[in-house]
């Protein structure tokens, strides 16, 4: 029996950034195309989502560019919630944990497990940056993971292993925010004691969820086996939510306390009957998230909705692995992204594309791996080659072969090839919506493309353009041809309603083309209308045919794989840029190479060359190609300057060379030399020549 409502949550993204295409992969498509379903089954569902506006990542990105936490959410709010709508994301509300309702609802439910004693208040020496005057839970702490030795793991889980840590855990922890040494500090704060629901929790997981997903199961349960203990659920902010307590000074609630509770407070804003859907066991509450919010979402946050009572629990958590791109893992901070708002400006029209290479790619058992080659590829030889060419050859053929309109069916001529096809209409419908209902997006789209595919194959084996050519003295194709022909074309267009309505879910975009071909209203998207053969009517006119999807040239897909390369150099540029910044007070002695002996200076053969010429390198950002003019000879040399200088404003300066420097290959070019370049402390490049002009090829010692 169905559930009377679903509410269904995708994990509240924080605003600290734009969305990556990982974000839409590993829980927003694959919620939408579920709910989206839901919907054309005709069930009450609400679909919940918004901005996670508290917590560490928030206020560090603000420190960093000067600016107040509040600006940092406004901005990405916006920016989130639009990428959101262009990529048909269809919540319900995309609300923000920083408005009045979520205040009010986070705080209450606080209050309420506070006033229930549900809470263990405890002194504890945390770490403490006396220079920033902070505290440092969570993300404001780095350190040596003591499991995988990544230098640079979070105080409170390492990226690079994904272990979730404390801050104590960390080797050689230092602030995130000026890199100091922290100490020690006595603060007060509010514990949940996780390890009192175990056995609540392993009878709940352990025992009653052995339907969720083997990596969300797994995980559970050895978060279980190796046993709860309790978790801070306040820190020391000022951005956050206020601790509902008299002697809370400069506390705020844990951004993991309040987010989910960001989904209730969504819930409310939306309807007065939030608590229709909240508080009530007919419901269904389904979250979809990403594999690193799986504690919060299946340990955490339902111990809190038992410990306060009243609301119903998670039915069930589909949570996706990762999505990395090209071979490697996104990583935001050196800009290794896909963002969304930038591929919307690249392809305009072709957010179906993303989803459906997204989809076919879903991280659902394990990390998945998305390259611009296989976007190519999936977009021309599926979504072109096999849905748009079936829908689009039956539409030319209906106009040319049946006048544009929806041919009879004549039952007494059905042979066992249309009654084959008739069947796996009905089949896929059914097997489409056992997969949706077990969360397998992915083998389901497959089983759409799949019925395209058949589709394809029937029209290949009917052939009624061949057909077409038995005709009578008049020239039109005999009665029998043209039944023959009506047959074919019928169950192709019959066909291709159910496409529309099977693909709905998942390329909205493209079912919408679909019902204007048909001329039908969305009416016809009610999934009951799924699997039959009587969706268009005998007769009925149809419009000319438009083009579903447009092939991708290589080179749409070459500028894709530059501009992430590029992205990366930038990056590091910015990045050794800041790094340089925040050197410029310490000695530059810290920054000295070991002691050498003259003889290895003496090593080195440094000229005087003048640059005679300068241009960019092709596809490479920050190099230039120079022709180097060093008396004796002119050499090339590639160098990493491209950032700093316009080629046609150093032509003619005078540089020192390193002359006897092996030869390099770059991008092809091979560089025989090397130019000496100073740089300040803001990373900005500086030549280094003689003082007065200087004959080409004279020595420097
Ligand atoms: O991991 C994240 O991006 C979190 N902001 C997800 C929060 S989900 C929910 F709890 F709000
Ligand atoms: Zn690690």
């Amino acid at each position: 029996m169905n559930p009377k409502r679903y509410l269904i949550t995708a994990a509240l993204p924080y605003a600290n950034g734009p969305i990556h295409i990982g974000h839409l992969a590993g829980c927003y498509l694959p919620a939408d195309i579920y709910v989206r379903y839901l919907r054309a089954q005709k069930r009450d569902v609400k679909f919940i989502g918004g901005s996670d506006e508290h917590g560490v990542p928030i206020t560090i990105r603000a420190m960093k560019e000067g600016i107040t936490p509040q600006q940092v959410v406004d901005k990405f709010h916006a920016l989130i919630k639009e990428s959101m709508e262009q990529m048909n994301i269809s919540f319900d509300i995309y609300s923000r944990t920083s408005n009045a309702t979520h205040h009010e609802t986070a705080s209450a439910f606080f209050k309420k497990m506070y006033d229930d004693g549900l809470f263990e208040e405890k002194e504890t020496e945390q770490y403490f940056d006396e220079k920033t005057n902070t505290f440092l839970a969570d993300r404001y702490i780095v350190g040596t993971c003591p499991v995988c030795a990544n230098p640079n793991a979070y105080g409170d889980q390492c990226e690079k292993c994904g272990t979730s840590l404390s801050p104590e855990q960390l080797i050689n922890p230092r602030s995130a925010l000026s890199d100091a040494v922290p100490v020690k500090k006595k603060t007060k704060h509010w514990y949940f004691p996780l390890q009192q629901y175990e056995p609540w929790l392993k009878e709940w997981i352990v025992e009653g969820h052995k339907d969720w997903k083997n990596n969300v199961y797994g995980q559970c349960k050895s978060w279980l086996d190796n046993g709860l203990q309790s978790r801070a659920m306040t820190r020391d902010s000022n951005w956050g939510i206020k601790v509902p307590l008299p002697d809370a000074e400069g506390k705020v609630l844990y951004v993991w306390f309040d987010a989910p509770i960001g989904y209730i407070s969504a819930t409310k804003e939306l309807t007065e009957h939030w608590a229709d859907y909240w508080c009530n066991n007919d419901t269904k509450l389904v979250h979809f998230i990403g594999k690193d919010n799986i504690v919060f979402h299946c340990i955490i946050f339902p111990s809190m909705l038992k410990a306060h009572g009243g609301f119903v629990l998670p039915d069930n958590v589909p949570a996706n692995e990762f999505l990395n791109i090209e071979g490697e893992k996104v990583s935001t901070s050196r800009n290794w992204a896909v963002w969304v708002h930038e591929y919307i400006k690249d392809f305009p029209g072709c957010e179906d594309v993303l989803r459906y290479v997204l989809c076919a790619n879903a991280p659902e058992t394990k990390d998945n791996d998305f390259t611009w080659k296989d976007f190519q590829d999936r977009n021309n030889s599926e979504l072109v080659s096999i849905f748009g060419n079936f829908v689009n050859r039956t539409w030319v053929l209906m106009h040319k072969l049946c006048a544009g309109k929806v041919p009879k069916l004549h039952d007494d001529i059905l042979d066992d090839t249309d009654k084959k096809l008739i069947e796996e209409i009905g089949n896929a419908k059914t097997t489409i919506e056992n997969l949706l209902e077990e969360f397998k997006i992915r083998e389901a789209l497959f089983e759409v493309i799949d019925l395209a595919r058949k589709g394809n194959k029937y029209m290949q084996e009917k052939e009624p353009w061949i057909i077409a050519k038995s005709t009578d003295d008049s020239g039109k194709p005999t009665s029998n041809a043209q039944k023959s022909i009506d047959n074919c074309m019928h169950l192709c267009l019959q066909l291709t309603a159910n496409l529309a309505i099977l693909i709905h879910p998942f390329l909205p975009g493209t079912a919408k083309k679909m019902l204007g071909m048909m001329k039908v209203v969305d009416k016809i998207l009610d999934w009951e209308n799924a699997g039959k053969i009587k969706l268009l009517s005998t007769g009925y006119s149809l419009r000319e045919p438009q083009l579903l999807f447009r092939k991708i040239e290589d080179a749409e897909i070459n500028v894709q794989v530059e501009k992430l390369k590029n992205g990366l150099i930038k990056q590091a540029v910015t990045n050794n840029t800041t790094k340089m910044e925040e050197n410029k007070s310490s000695s530059t002695a810290s920054t000295m190479k070991p002691l050498i002996q003259y003889d290895d200076f003496a090593k080195m053969d440094l000229k005087v060359g003048t640059i005679r010429s300068a241009e960019k390198v092709e596809k490479a950002d920050k190099l230039l190609k120079l022709e180097v003019d060093l008396g004796f000879e002119t050499r090339t040399i590639v160098s990493g300057i491209a950032l700093h200088f316009e080629p046609t404003t150093i032509i003619g300066k005078q540089v020192i060379v390193v002359a006897n420097l092996a030869p390099r290959k770059m991008r092809g070019i091979e560089s025989n030399g090397m130019i000496l370049m100073a740089e300040n402390a803001a990373g900005k490049l500086i030549f280094v020549n003689p003082d007065e002009a200087t004959e080409n090829g004279s020595g420097v010692s």
